[in-house]
């Protein structure tokens, strides 16, 4: 895809994004992630890390919705939903989503998001945390997958079969991430959502059904 094709497909999740009411295009790699993998499958309690400016809230609050409505039946649900966004940066708020400023490596950040839960689980985690690129592909991708590393140890709040969608940058540390999230999940993918600009390293490794 040529320089102009891939500005032109970004410049049309973009005006699509404005025109369905969501913060930002990233909505529509999280709607190919569930279109793909069905993610959202009984998901009513759910974290996303990296949340800012609120896209993938906004997906999440949608299907946790559908969820309440198409799973009343004698398999697992819940009586209601419960979501938690977290970010470094001020996230404007989204009615009955709850929202929390953290930096997602510090041990207060999980004590917190440990006294919401209230000794309860995630039914699923999403992160589409991004470091702040300097541009050095290599060094990027390096503390790309630091920051994954960190973020894999909120895997124990998430209950058992729950999911994991997490954003990690193509290169040598990819590895590290992958192996990391294969001894903990049954069902293990990378996948580059078509919404994800064709310029960028990024992909996301989704982890299904949690051992
Ligand atoms: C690509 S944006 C997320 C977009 C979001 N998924 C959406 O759809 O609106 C990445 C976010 O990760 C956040 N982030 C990066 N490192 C973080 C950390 N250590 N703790 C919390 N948030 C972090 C950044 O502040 C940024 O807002």
């Amino acid at each position: 895809m040529d320089k102009n094709t891939t500005n032109h497909k970004n410049e049309q999740f973009y005006t699509k994004a404005k025109k369905q009411g969501y913060r930002a295009r990233s909505a529509y790699k999280l709607f190919d992630i569930q279109k793909k993998y069905n993610i959202f499958k009984r998901a009513f309690y759910i974290l996303d890390i990296g949340s800012a400016p609120g896209s993938w809230l906004q997906v999440a609050k949608k299907f946790a919705e559908e969820n309440l409505i198409k799973y009343q039946d004698n398999h697992y649900h819940r009586k209601d939903y419960k979501i938690l966004g977290v970010d470094l940066k001020k996230i404007s708020p989204i009615e009955h989503v709850d929202i929390m400023r953290l930096e997602i490596t510090k041990i207060s950040a999980i004590e917190a998001i440990q006294n919401y839960l209230a000794g309860d689980k995630f039914d699923l985690i999403l992160s589409d945390a991004s470091i702040k690129k300097s541009g050095n592909k290599f060094s990027d991708q390096v503390k790309q997958a630091n920051l994954c590393l960190k973020i894999l140890d909120t895997i124990y709040l998430l209950k058992s079969k729950g999911n994991f969608v997490i954003k990690i940058f193509q290169g040598e540390d990819f590895k590290r991430v992958h192996r990391s999230m294969k001894d903990k999940f049954h069902f293990i993918k990378s996948y580059k959502p078509t919404a994800s600009s064709k310029k960028s390293n990024e992909i996301y490794i989704i982890g299904l059904n949690k051992k």
